[in-house]
């Protein structure tokens, strides 16, 4: 991981870095841009005169020997309008700058991209947005290439240039929660990226154990035999045609202590963990299917949001639970026309076995009842037509609570982690009836993103959202498939914001 660093000195203590700074259109300069235009005698604006750069959003230009300074080399961005410079025109200059400097051997970058007043936020959101911005830019996979991607990267060192930092402590803090969240990042993505046939549940199960070296965290394993006990048989049939038994990997972590050691009024988060969604007995095509092994990202992004919880020690109880399994074709398999006893007593009438993401979070939702907690979070690759309503940008929100949508809408808008809230309303209700037990497992074409939350909302009975991933937890393009990591930045500010 690449070392952050804050400064308020001026560039010639930093002479064997790069320094990247900014450039508006119509040659407006970034103030540290103008500096170095004084003491290179105007270089700077001769080249725009010539229009070598014309200031337009994230175009770059490499600069070598200017007159008079000691730094040998400068990268000039393009930050667009002056006037339209906002938090999108941020992120967008600080990744162009890290596309650059990661295809030329540059060791040390000084940043200078951040001393320009943004409106609506401060200098925590900058450091935060800069750092994770180049955890982003940075990440790779290639764990099982031969030949590893050859990225030329040799970058070890960034620092930011803040202008009359006042607010030390509140900065030093910023760089602390964003190396810890992009490694979060990172590990949601690792797990999401990971073959099923070896991020298998047990593995998943293997992962979660990892986390038990931290403070306050403490691991539960429900297994099958746990399950069958209780009764979580919708939890279960999902799993049936799979080789592999399923697995509850529960993750507790009492960060807010008290006198007993049971943790009191926790945040719990639900995170959807198929391994694999083959479709069952009703079957998916062939096309893309292999993305399917995404179908577990929920989990894999709770998974996250537990390891920076227990790393930055919030003061917080959080409860992470990992519905983790495989919904495989096997004579075993469910059926459609079986009818399921769930864990809460309810009877299901199964019509397609791939809507098999409400099944086992139905169970997982009536098992999360027993830590009385005060808020639940279910995330959830859970439906095609959630990409169809929102696209790869926003991920879909339903929620029974306002404060708890306010508060999630809020952190999404800070982190630019969207998620955009669907109605939940009881005519949806109408579509999941059943003829011959409680409720269907799905509720026909229309409204399938609501009809699955409304689906989930029958199991609960204390203040809750669900967030559906589907769209925005993976990139699907054939030559840059990845997972996303989201929504760990969202979720993790969410917990950030309950600290203030
Ligand atoms: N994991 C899928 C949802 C999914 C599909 C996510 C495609 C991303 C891309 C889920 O288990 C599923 O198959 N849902 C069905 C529900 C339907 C049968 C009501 C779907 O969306 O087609
Ligand atoms: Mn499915
Ligand atoms: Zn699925």
């Amino acid at each position: 991981m690449i070392k952050f660093n804050i400064t308020d000195d001026y560039i010639d203590s930093f002479s064997d870095s790069c320094v990247v700074t900014g450039v508006f259109e119509k040659s407006y300069l970034f103030p540290s841009t103008k500096k170095i235009d004084n003491i290179s005698n105007g270089y700077i604006s001769s080249l725009l005169y010539r229009e070598a750069l014309q200031g337009k959003i994230t175009q770059t230009l490499f600069l070598y020997d200017v007159p008079n300074l000691y730094n040998k080399q400068i990268l000039l961005i393009g930050c667009g309008e002056k006037n339209s410079f906002d938090q999108n025109q941020y992120k967008k200059v600080i990744h162009a700058a890290v596309t650059a400097c990661k295809n030329i051997p540059i060791v040390k970058i000084l940043l200078l991209l951040s001393e320009f007043n943004l409106p609506g936020c401060d200098n925590y959101w900058k450091i935060r947005q800069t750092i994770e911005i180049v955890n982003e830019e940075l990440y790779v996979f290639n764990k099982f290439k031969n030949k590893k991607n050859q990225s030329k990267s040799i970058l070890n060192e960034i620092t930011l240039y803040i202008p009359n930092i006042n607010e030390l402590k509140y900065c030093q803090q910023a760089i602390k929660d964003a190396i810890v969240i992009a490694r979060g990042v990172n590990i949601a993505k690792d797990l999401g990226n990971l073959p099923p046939n070896f991020c298998t549940p047990n593995y998943i199960a293997e992962q979660t154990q990892e986390l038990s070296k931290y403070n306050n965290i403490s691991i539960d394993i429900i297994d099958f035999s746990e399950m069958k006990k209780l009764g979580m048989n919708a939890y279960l049939a999902v799993n049936q045609g799979s080789n592999y038994p399923p697995i509850m990997p529960i993750i507790k972590y009492q960060g807010h202590k008290n006198e007993s050691d049971i943790i009191s009024d926790p945040i719990i988060l639900i995170g959807k963990g198929l391994t694999f969604d083959s479709g069952g007995i009703s079957i998916k095509d062939a096309h893309k299917m292999d993305e399917m092994k995404y179908d577990m990202c929920g989990a894999a992004a709770v998974y996250a949001v537990m390891y920076i919880a227990a790393e930055l020690q919030l003061p917080l109880n959080i409860i992470g639970i990992l519905a983790v399994g495989e919904n495989m074709i096997s004579s075993n398999s469910f059926r459609p026309g079986d009818i399921l006893t769930t864990l809460s007593g309810k009877t299901i009438e199964i019509l397609n076995t791939d809507a098999e993401g409400r099944l086992i979070l139905c169970d997982t939702l009536t098992y999360a009842k027993r830590y009385k907690p005060s808020i639940v979070i279910d995330i959830a690759t859970l439906t095609g037509a959630c990409v169809v309503a929102l696209g790869n940008h926003f991920s879909g929100l339903m929620c029974n609570e306002e404060k708890l949508s306010k508060d999630l809408i809020f952190a999404s808008q800070q982190t630019k982690d969207y998620i955009w809230r669907l109605p939940l309303h009881e005519e949806f209700q109408n579509q999941l009836k059943s003829t011959c037990a409680d409720m269907t497992n799905v509720g026909g074409r229309s409204a399938g993103a609501i009809t699955a939350g409304c689906f989930l909302q029958k199991f609960v009975k204390y203040p809750w959202a669900h967030l559906d991933i589907a769209g925005t937890a993976w990139i699907s393009h054939d030559l840059n498939k990845s997972s996303t990591g989201r929504p760990v930045t969202l979720l993790s500010q969410f917990l950030l914001n309950k600290l203030k």
